[in-house]
């Protein structure tokens, strides 16, 4: 008999779970293995491969350039630095909104090629008959409301999202409606505190924030928002903790001084 430990590995159930037992869930973005591995190790609940990918490996300005092509490429990637967190890709754009067949397929395609456990899609009532199909085939889905960035053109801008009584009472009947088509959990994305927290309590599927406050079931942010990889803007929602964009910069710094100087390599790097 092995003596090796067996990884426990987080499911759909064992994440609704969390919220029943009131443990907080801990999700982080991944585009590739190498990032996938450590975060794996880390004992992170959650690992999504984000459209966010597109912008911060991609270089693209907003999340709507990335190509289910690449968000494959990305998450088959990141499936082999996973042993133990769930994964969850994120459906593009014009993956899922153009005709319900080829939402599904393209669904598939990420448990199918990719390994994932999950999809997460952005929207509300739009969005809910195509994700009750979904979970009828066996595709958990993971919403998400809010500040949802694919529909950036149609809000103008990055605001919070929320703030009048209107929209709010919105949310708080399409969260209801995206928990009865059968979401496991679902995403607030930069709604005011108090809203995210109403919602939280109204549901009994875990709710997962970003700037959406301490009173959502989870956080999520981007990784390299977090590790200050990304530096081209920081959302008051990001906390840094580490400067890695700065550490690389002087370790590439030093590198080509120690090459122009002759101080690189050594004889203990040499043959
Ligand atoms: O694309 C992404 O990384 C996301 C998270 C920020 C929730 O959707």
């Amino acid at each position: 008999m092995s003596v090796e430990k067996k990884i426990k590995r987080v499911t759909v159930p064992s994440i609704i779970n969390m919220k029943r037992n009131g443990e907080p869930i801990a999700m982080l973005t991944a585009y590739d293995a190498l990032m996938s591995e450590i975060l794996d190790r880390s004992g992170i609940d959650i690992i999504l491969v984000g459209d966010s990918g597109g912008m911060v490996m991609g270089g693209h300005e907003n999340t709507l350039a990335v190509t289910m092509d690449e968000m494959i490429i990305y998450t088959k990637s990141v499936r082999r630095g996973v042993n133990r967190a769930l994964l969850v890709a994120d459906m593009p754009f014009l993956s899922y909104q153009c005709s319900e067949s080829e939402a599904i397929r393209n669904a598939g395609r990420f448990l199918q090629e990719a390994g994932v456990e999950a999809v997460k899609l952005e929207g509300g009532k739009a969005v809910a008959g195509l994700i009750r199909k979904l979970v009828q085939y066996g595709i958990p889905v993971m919403g998400h409301l809010g500040l949802t960035p694919q529909s950036i053109h149609q809000f103008g801008g990055y605001g919070v999202r929320g703030k009048d009584s209107m929209l709010a009472s919105q949310l708080k009947e399409e969260a209801l409606l995206l928990q009865d088509a059968g979401v496991f959990s679902l995403v607030l994305e930069k709604i005011p505190a108090a809203l995210a927290e109403a919602i939280s309590m109204s549901l009994q599927i875990p709710t997962i924030g970003i700037g959406a406050g301490k009173g959502c079931d989870g956080q999520v942010l981007v990784s390299h928002d977090m590790l200050g990889l990304y530096e081209k803007f920081k959302p008051k929602f990001v906390r840094r903790y580490a400067e890695l964009g700065k550490e690389m910069m002087a370790a590439f710094v030093h590198y080509i001084e120690d090459v122009k100087s002759k101080k690189f390599p050594n004889e203990d790097e040499s043959y």
